[in-house]
């Protein structure tokens, strides 16, 4: 631990202590937003991440590009399992089901879940359809991989029939809940008597869920949901991300493709590598906003999927038609069309939307030129027309459309910590009005003696780590400091299934047991960072940066100055002697400091790398706050006028 040396009165005068005179007004009022979250169903950070569904492949979607798999389903006993595609289909979405043929004996499908199942004495949540004749009951069981224990099990019986697809729906709660240490080693099974059968049952849409965040039923993982509270988002930006845009024809994340029953919805092959299901879907994004009480930030599909191609300008307009259905599915009152739609879904009240996105990273894989020569404009002109409030978000800063336009752009990076270090000025130059949005950001790779951006086919950094963490800090203070110009802030990727994942790093790491969430170095910095809120930045005579960087300001409900700091890059504690004006001797501040062991230091299950020190600053002579600094710390002094 490097030490923390606080309130040392013979700092006074000290030639390099960083003098921070704040005047009491002439700043600039903040968007409000600083700090939000950026999601997308980034392998299994959806499906099998934040969206609390249990169940792996539980309605073998597929298509052309990832056929249907059985897998990770197995059978028990004497079952062979084969899928097929019914005449009579569950739905138009879900054509593909699961045959189970045996005649005799106990017979029937287990599945391990998205690398395993909590079990805990709480009520889950299921339901399954079954096409078929049968007799009897299905035994529906939770069990221990490791111990083989049945954990909970249940009778439902069966209303199968011949003629058409029955669903099948159970509340189960275990006896007991699984030791700790192997809480989420367990398997879910249905079992059946086959003698009782014809020979075979059709199975789809096999669903559990545990207690869900506000018990929302299709809902959100609670432990996840609680963790992203931890950070006070005040926006979100969904569904992508790369996901949104899909790699090839005809795929992409098709919004009305995701809303209604489940069985209503096909799921489409996502950019990362698996199958979604489009169970978390646009609903279930807006019921994520209301719950943590976050602006949505809405990216719409523009015309150009990763791999290409680009659709034409001639070619455009029924997508764009399509985006404003999605407003209007969202935003429209029960006479419209889509308004009606979503009415009849059980959700009459609209939403509103103030904030969309025209697709995601168009600057890049070919999307560039057509973005800037018409595709971005043609959106912006539909929408604008029929929303003239709507803030219209290009998803680059490469084209300047901010500053020749009322648009706003999206800024990404993926860098080194020396990089974004360096960029603390950046934002000194763009468009004033809150009109750039950093939607993506994150250090993923160490220093390199020779400098640069980041190696795409080299490796990235499996967890943040705590230069990189400090790195961020430089970066957002720098963007805080430019408080008219910046929307808000969200590091990406949110979510990594440690158990499945592409893309590293994250802030957020899990895995099926909810005990075991990793929050990053970097979860630590923001969720510091956005407790303590400036909503108008304070002018500092003759500042002075480097090794501190900050940004000061005051909070116009708690009346408090806050001043948030990173040091990086200093070979000695950095003196810092603060002054408010109107403050005078015997204020007191409180000085909250992180810090980690070393420059690599990250957390990892079980192992918490930031350590935060609270202290109590009183103003001395003068008013003058005084404390050191160290090397690689990131802090916000807060003090209540
Ligand atoms: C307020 O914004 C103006 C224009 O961007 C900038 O020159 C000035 O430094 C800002 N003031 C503060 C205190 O951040
Ligand atoms: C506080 O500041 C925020 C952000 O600038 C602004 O939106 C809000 O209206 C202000 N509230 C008051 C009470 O001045
Ligand atoms: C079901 O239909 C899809 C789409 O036509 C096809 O790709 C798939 O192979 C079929 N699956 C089976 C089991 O017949
Ligand atoms: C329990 O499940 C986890 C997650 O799938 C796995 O990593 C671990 O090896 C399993 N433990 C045992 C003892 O099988
Ligand atoms: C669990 O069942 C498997 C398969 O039948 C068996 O190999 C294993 O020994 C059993 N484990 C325990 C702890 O009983
Ligand atoms: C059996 O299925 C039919 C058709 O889905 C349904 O109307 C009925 O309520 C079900 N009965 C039971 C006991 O679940
Ligand atoms: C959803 O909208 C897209 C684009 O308009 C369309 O191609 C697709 O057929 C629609 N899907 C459904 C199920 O209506
Ligand atoms: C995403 O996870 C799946 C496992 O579900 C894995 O097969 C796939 O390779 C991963 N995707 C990528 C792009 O690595
Ligand atoms: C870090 O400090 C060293 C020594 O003062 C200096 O040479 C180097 O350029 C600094 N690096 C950065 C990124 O500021």
């Amino acid at each position: 631990m490097r030490p923390l040396i606080l309130g040392l009165s013979a700092l006074a005068g000290f030639s390099s202590a960083i003098d921070v005179q704040v005047a009491s007004s002439g700043g600039n009022a903040t968007s409000g937003k600083q700090y939000g979250i950026m999601f997308e169903d980034i392998n299994h950070s959806g499906d099998g991440g934040i969206y609390a569904e249990l169940i792996r492949n539980r309605a073998f979607q597929g298509n052309s590009i990832r056929p249907s798999t059985i897998q990770p389903w197995t059978a028990i006993g004497s079952a062979q399992l084969s899928l097929k595609n019914l005449s009579q289909p569950l739905s138009p979405a879900l054509p593909t089901s699961l045959n189970v043929a045996a005649s005799s004996g106990t017979v029937g499908i287990v599945n391990p879940g998205f690398w395993g199942i909590e079990v805990k004495v709480q009520k889950y949540t299921g339901s399954f359809w079954v096409k078929g004749s049968y007799d009897g009951s299905f035994t529906i069981s939770l069990q221990s991989t490791i111990t083989n224990e049945t954990l909970g099990s249940l009778e439902v019986r069966s209303n199968s029939t011949d003629s058409e697809w029955r669903e099948h729906t159970f509340t189960l709660t275990p006896e007991k809940a699984a030791a700790s240490d192997i809480i989420a080693n367990n398997t879910f099974a249905i079992t059946y008597d086959a003698s009782a059968t014809s020979g075979s049952l059709d199975f789809n849409l096999i669903s559990l869920f545990p207690p869900t965040y506000n018990n929302r039923p299709n809902g959100m993982r609670s432990d996840l949901m609680e963790n992203l509270k931890g950070l006070n988002p005040s926006f979100l930006r969904f569904p992508g991300g790369n996901n949104l845009e899909g790699n090839d024809p005809p795929y992409y994340l098709k919004w009305n493709e995701t809303i209604g029953p489940l069985k209503d919805r096909p799921g489409f092959p996502g950019t990362w590598g698996y199958q979604n299901t489009n169970g978390l879907g646009l609903i279930e994004y807006l019921h994520w906003c209301d719950d943590l009480n976050m602006e949505p930030v809405l990216a719409v599909w523009a015309g150009f999927y990763l791999e290409g191609p680009v659709i034409p300008e001639n070619a455009l307009q029924p997508y764009i038609d399509d985006a404003l259905n999605e407003l209007e599915f969202l935003m429209g009152d029960t006479s419209t069309t889509y308004g009606a739609l979503r009415a009849s879904l059980g959700y009459p009240e609209p939403w509103t939307i103030k904030y969309v996105e025209i697709g995601n990273e168009d600057n890049l894989g070919g999307g560039g030129t057509s973005y800037q020569s018409y595709r971005f404009q043609k959106f912006y002109d539909a929408i604008r027309a029929k929303y003239p409030d709507m803030v219209v978000f290009a998803s680059t800063v490469d084209y300047q459309f901010a500053e020749t336009s009322d648009a706003g752009e999206d800024y990404h990076e993926y860098t080194r910590p020396d990089v974004f270090a360096g960029r603390f000025g950046f934002f000194d130059t763009f468009a004033t009005g809150y009109k750039t949005i950093i939607g993506e950001y994150a250090v993923v790779q160490p220093n390199i003696p020779q400098g640069g951006g980041v190696d795409w086919s080299g490796p990235r950094w499996r967890f943040p780590m705590w230069i990189g963490t400090v790195a961020e800090a430089v970066f957002l203070v720098g963007a805080e400091r430019n408080a008219d110009k910046i929307f808000g802030a969200a590091y990406a990727p949110l979510f990594q299934n440690l158990n499945s994942y592409q893309w590293a790093p994250d802030l957020i790491s899990y895995s099926a047991d909810t005990a075991a969430n990793v929050l990053s170095t970097s979860y630590h910095m923001i969720q510091l960072f956005s407790e303590y809120r400036i909503t108008e930045t304070l002018p500092v005579e003759n500042a002075e940066f480097d090794p501190a960087f900050y940004v000061v300001g005051r909070n116009n409900e708690t009346g408090s100055y806050i001043v948030k700091a990173a040091v990086y890059n200093s070979t000695e504690l950095v003196p810092m002697s603060v002054t408010f004006e109107g403050v005078t001797e015997g204020a007191q501040g409180t000085l909250t400091v992180l810090t980690a062991e070393d420059a690599l230091s990250y957390s990892n299950v079980g192992k918490e790398a930031v350590t935060t020190t609270t202290t109590s600053v009183i103003a001395g002579s003068g008013g003058v706050f005084e404390f050191e600094l160290p090397d690689l710390s990131i802090s916000v002094l807060e003090v209540k006028a």
